[in-house]
Parts: C-alpha cells; sequence; structure tokens
C-alpha cells in the first residue's frame, strides 16, 4: 500500500517528524526560512496532508493548489490565525491545532517578560554593556515592585490560568476579563464586568486572546489612554492585537510604564520599528513556547493531528469540529 503524500512546511523535532516519516511518504522542507508562497502552492500540489506551521498563510488558495485529494491540516501551534478555518471547513477538512502543552512554558515566559519589564532588566544590562556602571546609586534603575500589585489578565483560557497561577506566589492580586471564562476557584482570580474597569484597576495587564477580527488592535491608543500611568503591557499572545503605532506614542510620553512583547506585527520586526528605539519596550522574537519539551510535543501534537486525519479519524485536537458533523 503506498504511503500518503504530505508536505511538511520546516523542519519540525524528531519526536514528530519520525513519525510523519514513519507513516507518510514526506517531502519536509529543510530550509531556516519558510517556503515563499509559490513554492508552497507548487509543494502541496496532490498532497492529501499538511504540516504547516505560524509562518505559513493557508487559505483557499492554497488548499485548491492542493487538490480534492486534501484531507488534513495539521498546524503547528496552538494559535490558527495563519489558517483561514473557515475556507477548510468548507470543504471539509479538519484543521489540528497543539494545545495544552506550551501552556506552562508560555506561561512561565509570560512572567519572564513581566518581571523584566517591572525591573527594567534588559535597559539594566544595556547601561552595564555601555559602561554607564560607575558607581552604586540609591535610584539607579528603579523599577516596579509586584508583590500587593494587580495583574489584569484579557483572556482566561489555558494560559491566562497558569499565568494566574503563577502570580499567586508573587501574592499579586488577580483580575481578568473573559466573559466567555468558567471561574476557577482555586486560583483565585476576580473576573471583571469590563475591560475597562480591568484597565483602570491593573498595574500589569497581560494578553492572552487569540488573534480575530474583533481583537485585532484591541491594544490601540482608547485602550493605553485606560491604563495606569506605572502599568506594564505583557503580550504573548499575537503581534496584531496591538497597534504598535498607539503603543508607541504611548511608551514614548511615558503614559504606561513599559510593554513586553514576545508577539509583533510583523514578524520578525524590522530593525527600524521605531519600538526598537524605546528603553522602556522589551521585545522578544516569538520565543514563550522555546523550551525542548513544549517545541517536542507541538511536534508530536502536530505529527499525531496528521496521521489520524489521514487515517479518516478525528483529529485528536480540531479547531473546526463542525467537519464531522457535515
Ligand atoms: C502558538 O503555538 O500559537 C505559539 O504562538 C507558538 O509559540
Amino acid at each position: 500500500m503506498p504511503k500518503p503524500k504530505v508536505f511538511v512546511t520546516r523542519l519540525i523535532r524528531d519526536k514528530g517528524l519520525d513519525l510523519v516519516k514513519d507513516f507518510c511518504e514526506a517531502d519536509i522542507w529543510p530550509e531556516e526560512l519558510p517556503p515563499s508562497r509559490e513554492v508552497l502552492l507548487e509543494k502541496v500540489r496532490g498532497v492529501e496532508g499538511i504540516v504547516c506551521l505560524l509562518t505559513d498563510k493557508i487559505d483557499a488558495v492554497v488548499l485548491d493548489a492542493a487538490g480534492g485529494q486534501l484531507k488534513v491540516i495539521s498546524n503547528h501551534a496552538v494559535g490558527f490565525d495563519n489558517v483561514v478555518v473557515a475556507d477548510a471547513t468548507v470543504r471539509g477538512i479538519p484543521v489540528g491545532n497543539t494545545p495544552g502543552i506550551l501552556t506552562d512554558a508560555t506561561a512561565d515566559f509570560t512572567f519572564t517578560l513581566l518581571m523584566a519589564a517591572a525591573r527594567r532588566l534588559t535597559e539594566a544590562e544595556r547601561y552595564l554593556r555601555a559602561g554607564q556602571w560607575v558607581t552604586w546609586g540609591p535610584s539607579t534603575l528603579l523599577g516596579m515592585d509586584m508583590v500587593g500589585k494587580t495583574l489584569g489578565l484579557v483572556g482566561f483560557g489555558r494560559i491566562g490560568r497558569a499565568v494566574a497561577k503563577r502570580a499567586r506566589g508573587f501574592e499579586m492580586r488577580v483580575i481578568y476579563f473573559d466573559p466567555q471564562a468558567a471561574p476557577v476557584p482555586e486560583l483565585k482570580a476576580t473576573p471583571v464586568e469590563s475591560l475597562d474597569v480591568l484597565l483602570r484597576e491593573s498595574d500589569f495587564v497581560s494578553l492572552h486572546t487569540p488573534l480575530t477580527a474583533e481583537t485585532r488592535y484591541m491594544v490601540n491608543a482608547d485602550f493605553l489612554s485606560k491604563m495606569k500611568p506605572n502599568a506594564v503591557l505583557v503580550n504573548t499572545s499575537r503581534g496584531g492585537v496591538v497597534d504598535q503605532e498607539a503603543l508607541y506614542d504611548a511608551l514614548k510620553a511615558k503614559r504606561i510604564f513599559a510593554a513586553a512583547l514576545d508577539v509583533t506585527d510583523p514578524e520578525p520586526l524590522p530593525l527600524d520599528c521605531p519600538l526598537l528605539r524605546l528603553e522602556n519596550c522589551l521585545i522578544a522574537p516569538h520565543i514563550a513556547s522555546a523550551s525542548t519539551y513544549s517545541r517536542d510535543m507541538m511536534a508530536y501534537l502536530s505529527a499525531q493531528n496528521l496521521i489520524a486525519g489521514l487515517k479518516g479519524e478525528r483529529l485528536p485536537h480540531c479547531v473546526n469540529p463542525e467537519v464531522y458533523e457535515r
């Protein structure tokens, strides 16, 4: 029996790639950079499955280029805004993602960013390397305290809840805005009735919402103007949730204390982006899930989703389960 043909858009970790190679005739893109759109359209022709990354836009054009035999899209990420899911759903194609296994790594990194921004860590290191550390100064590089401060979570899904858990260890008060979330009493996090209340009360605001038409540029001038003047904004969700020009204006005018971003729009961030000139803006290259365990498991779940789809079985993690109701 011939193995099903699939295209894998990057060298994912062996924990998943080995499974894919065993089960499939896999064409694996070997370069560091993603395949161009033209190459992607060429490579997917005639395949039954695609493993894609958040850097690959998967839409009707790609699905049609693949052809009617395409059985499954397996996205190597928990976020899936790179896939036009509706285009897959109308074609009856299940789309898989990788929830759960990157929750702790992302929550840990959220806290890394939050603390680094609060205590001006990257600015302090630049100061040292520039030879400005000439003595210990009582008022040098003063930052924000965390104990007793309020952390406001925009979104209280898996990652938001894991951040809340960590915040308890820092004796922070945690509030959240997420009309869809069920309460989790043991986390002692308090729901608030509106984003305005959250912004008014929070010393730290952390974004844990997917990128959708509703959340695109949610953090705009109005949002930022409602934050406390000493507040810190942390974003480990998607860059498109933040209007970066508005953020630049707020940071430059010191209307908020600092921002720490793991995600930007676009990615990679061009080196001439004005945000990179600000001392009170810390930016990481989308690495919140970059722990060995998380990336191994992202590869593993991507392979599991792919193989289930190829076998005609329900994907273990499917973002459009309505395809099974047709
Ligand atoms: C995801 O899985 O959506 C993350 O952004 C990857 O780091």
